[in-house]
C-alpha cells in the first residue's frame, strides 16, 4: 500500500516536470529567467539535476575543448563552507543543490595558449553555466549565478587540483511560493547598447 502510494507521488512529479519541459519554449525560458535567492528546501531528484548539467554540456566551446569540470554539491557542510568563501551569501547554502563550475585553463591553453587559459575558457565556461540556468527554467527550478567568492577557499574545500579554476557556483532549487512572480528588472535601453551597421 504504501509502496503504492510512493509509486503514485513519484509518477505525479515526473508527470509534473513533463508537463513544465513541454510548456516552455527557449524563449520563455530566457525572459523567464531571474535570479532567485531563496529556496525550498525540498530536495531536487538526481535525474534532473544530471539533464541539467547534460545541458550545460552540450554548450559550444573554442575548439570543442570542453575546458571544464562541475561539481555536484548535497553535503550540507561542504555547501556551508562554500556559502562562507562567497563572503556570506547564505542562500548558497539554503539550495538543496550546488553546482560549482571549473575551468580548465591548461586545456585550452594546449590548442590556443594564452588566448585559450584567460579567454576561451571563461567565455566556454560561462556558456556552460548559462545552458544549465536556462534548463533548470524549463523544469520549474530556480538559481543564481554566484561569482563572487574567494577562489583559493574555494579550491581547497573543494580539494581540486592546482590547474581547475572554479569560475561559478549555482545553488538549484524549487523557488519559494511567496517569491513568484518576481519583480521586472530594468533593462539597458537597445539604443545604448546596440549598434547597427548597413
Ligand atoms: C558573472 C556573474 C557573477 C554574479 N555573481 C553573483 C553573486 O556573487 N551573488 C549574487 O547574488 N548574484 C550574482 N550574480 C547575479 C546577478 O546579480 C544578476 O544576474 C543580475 O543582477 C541580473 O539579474 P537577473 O539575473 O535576475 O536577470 C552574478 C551574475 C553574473 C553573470
Amino acid at each position: 500500500m504504501w509502496g503504492e502510494v510512493c509509486y503514485c507521488k513519484r509518477m505525479l512529479v515526473w508527470l509534473y516536470q513533463e508537463a513544465v519541459k513541454l510548456a516552455k519554449s527557449i524563449f520563455e525560458a530566457i525572459k523567464e529567467r531571474r535570479s532567485n535567492r531563496e529556496f525550498r528546501s525540498d530536495p531536487v531528484p538526481y535525474d534532473t539535476i544530471r539533464q541539467i548539467v547534460e545541458y550545460g554540456l552540450k554548450a559550444p566551446s573554442a575548439g570543442n575543448m570542453q575546458p571544464w569540470g562541475l561539481i555536484i554539491v548535497k553535503e550540507p557542510e561542504i555547501k556551508a563552507r562554500l556559502a562562507k568563501a562567497a563572503f556570506g551569501q547564505k542562500f548558497v547554502s539554503d539550495a538543496p543543490v550546488v553546482v560549482v563550475i571549473l575551468a580548465d585553463p591548461k586545456r585550452s591553453a594546449a590548442r590556443y595558449g594564452d588566448r585559450g587559459s584567460m579567454l576561451y575558457c571563461i567565455q566556454d565556461t560561462a556558456a556552460c553555466i548559462q545552458n544549465m540556468l536556462l534548463a533548470s527554467v524549463g523544469f520549474g527550478l530556480c538559481t543564481c549565478w554566484v561569482g563572487s567568492f574567494d577562489e583559493q577557499d574555494v579550491a581547497s574545500i573543494l580539494n581540486l587540483p592546482g590547474h581547475l579554476r572554479p569560475v561559478a557556483m549555482v545553488p538549484i532549487g524549487y523557488p519559494m511560493e511567496s517569491n513568484l512572480p518576481r519583480g521586472s528588472r530594468k533593462d539597458r535601453p537597445w539604443d545604448e547598447v546596440v549598434k547597427i551597421i548597413e
